[in-house]
């Protein structure tokens, strides 16, 4: 497993650049033959399902028979009742024009009324009955395109047909002469018929698919303050086998009208993972992880007033009394509460194979003299953390660790003290105190655009320079699943 790490690793680095990078576009996704597969099987039982009954035009037919005369024939009411594609014998990957899907050995039933008549010397002779046939061998095929309209996806059939090899035709009545005419003479039109019928609603069946692309999230929402912005860039590429997703994929601020202009980001070249040990693979820039902070710091998120802590103590203006005597001096035995304020949007930095952040705050150190909050002093303070990343659900989360700090007084009503004497305790306070809290915070997680009802499944995570990428699989859960949805996947079975 290793090995395979570290060669997507490198080769994901090495890549030639494969998208553009100039454009704005900062999430790819990318869905292998793997997860077209799985795709695949989930559609194919419903489409065949919705495909049937299908009605056939009446086939009205004359033959001159020797000794018989002119015989007038007619089929009716001629109806495809069931079809079956086995999800084993189908396969869907990405060829040049879109999603390929390819269904061979399917098999069709249909039910037919049969009658015909003719005229001998002075009486007119008929007959009726039904017959059943049976379509083996039968291929489908199919590619739909996508494309980018406006920032959606849309999707059309380029290409379909169906091919019938081998038609079973069994007459229920008839006379035994009457047989062979009979399939002579229907047997390629009703081939012809069921194959154009067929092809008619792979047709209709694929451009509901543009109805289950409307079903993705178009906004996925953080916290309440931000939403990622899910708007496809560039149409979609097919490539390896796989296609890829370009999605804007910022976060911004959920107060339209308050639009602050976001600090320029830019996108590296992005990477094109087509490996089909997983069915997604899904790349996120570190400007989605900056776009995010940037969001929530503006939103005013990054505020925190710590006046209960586990070991209250520590929020003592004794506990400091030979750390910082004037305060003791000034406060005996007061009880403080501290006030910290991210000063500007935390840094996300990605290099290869890690993840950190340096975040400024500003520390208020406030004195509870009665019901009086009272500043005292304030200390700037800047650390770096550095973390591990994981998926949790359909979210990417994050734990962060202290990597170092550095600390300035900026003012002080109980004179100047050294940093350098306060820094133990505050090592402590931000290990024990401050780094779990920001980490109860990063466990929600940034939100990946995933449509509901499907969750990642043993993912894992590479990060080459500058970006995070998630390779996983994915299982559907019908149950949680929006109807739309829910109405174009099967079942599990498979
Ligand atoms: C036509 O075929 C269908 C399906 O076999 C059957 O249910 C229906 O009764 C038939 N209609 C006529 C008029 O024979
Ligand atoms: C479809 O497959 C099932 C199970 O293999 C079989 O029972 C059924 O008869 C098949 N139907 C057709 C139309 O071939
Ligand atoms: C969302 O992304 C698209 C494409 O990059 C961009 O044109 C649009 O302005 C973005 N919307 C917001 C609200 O940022
Ligand atoms: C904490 O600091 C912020 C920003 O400096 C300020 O707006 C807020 O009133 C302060 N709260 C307390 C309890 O000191
Ligand atoms: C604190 O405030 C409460 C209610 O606002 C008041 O009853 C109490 O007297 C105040 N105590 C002091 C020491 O100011
Ligand atoms: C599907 O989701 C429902 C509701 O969240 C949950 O109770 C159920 O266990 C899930 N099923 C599977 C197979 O994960």
């Amino acid at each position: 497993m290793a090995s395979l790490l570290l060669f997507l690793l490198v080769s994901a680095s090495l890549l030639p650049q494969l998208s553009s990078s100039e454009s704005d576009s900062y999430i790819s996704a990318t869905i292998s033959t793997k997860g077209l597969s799985f795709a695949k099987d989930l559609i194919i039982s419903q489409a065949v399902d919705s495909f049937v009954p299908i009605r056939i035009p009446d086939i009205k037919k004359s033959v001159r028979i020797p000794l018989v005369g002119e015989v007038h024939m007619t089929v009716s009411n001629v109806t495809i009742k069931a079809v079956n594609v086995s999800a084993s014998e189908s396969t869907a990957a990405a060829g040049e024009l879109g999603i390929v899907i390819v269904a061979s050995g399917a098999s069709a039933k249909l039910s037919l009324k049969w009658s015909y008549w003719y005229d001998s010397w002075f009486v007119t002779v008929s007959d009726e009955g039904i017959a059943s046939v049976q379509v083996e061998g039968m291929e489908l095929g199919l590619t739909v395109g996508m494309k980018n309209e406006n920032g959606a996806l849309k999707t059309f059939v380029s290409e379909s047909g169906c091919y019938i090899n081998d038609l079973d035709i069994t007459m229920d009545g008839g006379a035994s002469w009457f047989y062979q005419i009979f399939v002579d003479g229907f047997q390629d039109h009703i081939k012809a018929s069921v194959e154009s019928a067929i092809t008619g609603k792979i047709t209709e069946g694929a451009k509901k698919l543009d109805s289950l692309l409307h079903s993705l999230p178009k906004e996925v929402n953080l916290d309440n303050v931000a939403f990622m912005n899910v708007t496809f860039v560039n149409d979609p590429l097919f490539k390896n086998s796989a296609v890829e997703f370009n999605i804007n994929g910022l976060f911004v601020s959920s107060e339209r009208a308050d639009l602050h202009d976001a600090r320029k980001i830019l996108a590296e070249d992005s990477v094109f993972l087509s490996d089909g040990s997983k069915m997604l693979w899904i790349s996120l820039d570190q400007a989605v992880f900056n776009s995010a902070s940037d969001v929530l710091f503006q939103a005013g998120m990054m505020h925190w007033v710590v006046n209960t802590v586990p070991e209250q103590f520590f929020l003592n203006t004794k506990t400091w009394r030979f750390l910082i005597p004037k305060l003791y001096k000034k406060y005996p035995n007061e009880d403080m509460a501290l006030n910290i304020s991210v000063t500007s949007s935390p840094l996300v930095k990605i290099g290869v194979g890690n993840i950190g952040a340096t975040v400024n705050s500003d520390m208020l150190i406030n004195v509870l003299d009665g019901n009086q909050t009272v500043p005292v002093a304030c200390i700037a303070v800047e650390a770096t953390v550095s973390g591990s990343v994981g998926v949790v659900g359909n979210k990417i989360v994050a734990k962060a660790e202290l990597d170092d700090f550095s600390l300035a007084l900026k003012w002080s009503n109980i004179g100047n003290f050294h940093m350098s004497l306060i820094r133990g305790a505050v090592l402590i306070f931000l290990k024990s105190i401050c780094i779990p809290y920001l980490n109860s915070y990063l466990r929600h997680g940034i939100p990946l655009p995933i449509i509901h009802g499907f969750t990642l499944e043993d993912a894992y995570i590479l990060m080459p320079n500058s970006r995070v990428i998630v390779g996983a699989d994915v299982t559907y859960n019908r149950s949680i699943a929006a109807p739309q949805i829910r109405s174009f996947v099967y079942s599990l079975k498979y």
